[in-house]
């Protein structure tokens, strides 16, 4: 990590006052098998921060995500959420998953369960809310992503940018500290692909805690404090977007830059 990425830190594009360190990796490292797909992650996100990842295929994105939310393990290194080391196991774990919610390219609603069922179960399950206030809350978070009318449907009568916003009312319903997002609008047709943005540009202005895969430069640009760039396992750059975007360092980003930016 550069000196400039975690001194740029302190101001976000829109002002967004970030706040004391939220998710801290320090000296994480992994392997599938010989492949060393995370390489000395330092990475840390302070409250209210929107840290864009990006980088090519392979490189590690997901992995990163999927260890903060301890759904892969690590070798070495810590990696702390309010300065907690992660639950290994149990009902901290379970915890762990519904303070930090993470948001699929695939969705992953519950098939057989209603729209509402999708947004109220875990509410019930791990937060020990009653059904009603559960029930409650949940069509107050459909109505904010805008699919109020839709709760009584299951989500394969819904467009993938409705379930998109379905499966963040999800993690929302869980109070998160901070949503992991894996290339949210990957899976989706173009122009559906705004209406999922939309909602997440209105939750970073409201100060949510955000890490975000994604190939959506112009979300980037408009709503990232930072963009880590990934390649081969290692934290290339880690710098403001306008900063990046205007004079990449390396030349694995910029190449991943050209070729990107030229769809
Ligand atoms: N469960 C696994 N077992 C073995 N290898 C894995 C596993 N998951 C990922 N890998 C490998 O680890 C590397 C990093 O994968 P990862 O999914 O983190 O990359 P990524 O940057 O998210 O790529 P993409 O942009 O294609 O989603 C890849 O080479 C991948 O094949
Ligand atoms: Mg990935």
């Amino acid at each position: 990590m550069t000196e400039e990425g975690q001194g740029s830190a302190a101001g976000g594009p829109v002002g967004r006052p970030v706040g004391e360190p939220l998710i801290e990796l320090r000296g994480v490292n992994k392997h599938f098998g010989q492949l060393h797909v995370l390489q000395d992650i330092d990475l840390t996100v302070g409250r209210g921060e929107v840290v864009v990842v990006i980088g090519p295929s392979g490189s590690g994105k997901s992995t990163l995500c999927r260890a903060i939310n301890r759904l892969e393990t690590v070798e070495s290194g810590t990696i702390l959420i309010e300065g907690q080391p992660l639950p290994a196991e149990g009902k901290g774990l379970a915890k762990l998953r519904a303070e930090v919610g993470m948001v699929f390219q695939s969705f992953n609603l519950f098939a057989h369960k209603t729209v509402l069922q999708n947004v109220t179960l875990a509410q019930v399950k791990v937060r020990k809310r009653g059904k009603a206030e559960a029930e409650a809350r949940g069509r107050r978070l459909l109505d904010r992503v805008g699919l109020a009318a839709h709760a009584a449907k299951y989500p394969a009568q819904l467009s993938g940018g409705q379930q998109q916003r379905v499966a963040i009312a999800r993690a929302l319903a869980m109070d998160p500290k901070a949503l992991l997002f894996d290339e949210p609008t990957s899976a989706l047709d173009p122009e559906m692909i705004n209406e999922v943005l939309e909602v997440m540009r209105a939750l970073a202005a409201e100060g949510m805690t955000m890490v975000v895969v994604t190939h959506e430069m112009g979300f980037a640009r408009s709503a990232a404090n930072r963009v880590v760039f990934m390649a081969d396992g290692r934290i290339v750059e880690d710098r403001v977007p306008e900063e990046f975007f205007a004079d990449p360092r390396s030349e694995r980003a910029r190449d991943f830059l050209s070729k990107i930016l030229k769809h």
